[in-house]
């Protein structure tokens, strides 16, 4: 029990400047919880511009990278970090597309933003950016590794 769950892939969560003050917090939350979802991290932190600089380091030549950049170190963001069966993948699925005016309704995005400058959440694409991700956003002793109840019914 104890392997299998320390085992269980991880991705890193992040609800944008704009999520936060549009009091959408606990509304994303939720979506990834009643999936089945289990939060292991969580804190609010504003984040400096050159710490949103390492976090987009793979977007260094895009012309939209100063901007994005600027635009996660407005003010808090929610960090987090969830653990279930496939939660890199799915939890991008859960987002929708980049492009709030082409991600699916039912979606993050499409539900509850607009354009893709204020997307309002940020998920891990891969296995590799997820371990980068999380090792940047958080210290080894603030990822909890605990049993939860609803993981014996989930699967
Ligand atoms: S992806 O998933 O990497 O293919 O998406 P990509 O289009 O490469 O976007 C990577 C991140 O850049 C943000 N982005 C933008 N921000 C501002 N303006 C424009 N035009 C723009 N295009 C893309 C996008 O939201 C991704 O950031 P995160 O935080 O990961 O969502």
């Amino acid at each position: 029990q104890e392997a299998h769950a320390s085992q269980m892939e991880r991705t890193f969560i992040a609800i944008k400047p704009d999520g936060v003050q549009r009091g959408l917090i606990s509304e994303i939350i939720s979506r990834f919880e009643r999936k089945g979802f289990k939060l292991v991290a969580i804190k609010l932190v504003v984040p400096s511009k050159s710490f949103a600089q390492k976090h987009y380091h793979d977007l260094k030549e895009r012309p939209f990278f100063n901007g994005l950049c600027n635009f996660l170190s407005f003010g808090p963001v929610l960090a987090m970090v969830w653990e279930g069966e496939g939660v890199i993948r799915y939890g991008r699925k859960l987002i929708g597309a980049t492009d709030p005016s082409k991600s699916e309704p039912g979606t993050i995005r499409g539900d509850l933003a607009v354009v893709v400058g204020r997307n309002i959440i940020h998920g891990s694409d891969g296995p590799e950016t997820a371990k980068d991700e999380i090792n940047l956003w958080f210290k080894p002793d603030e990822l909890t590794n605990y049993t939860c109840n609803q993981e014996k019914w989930v699967y």
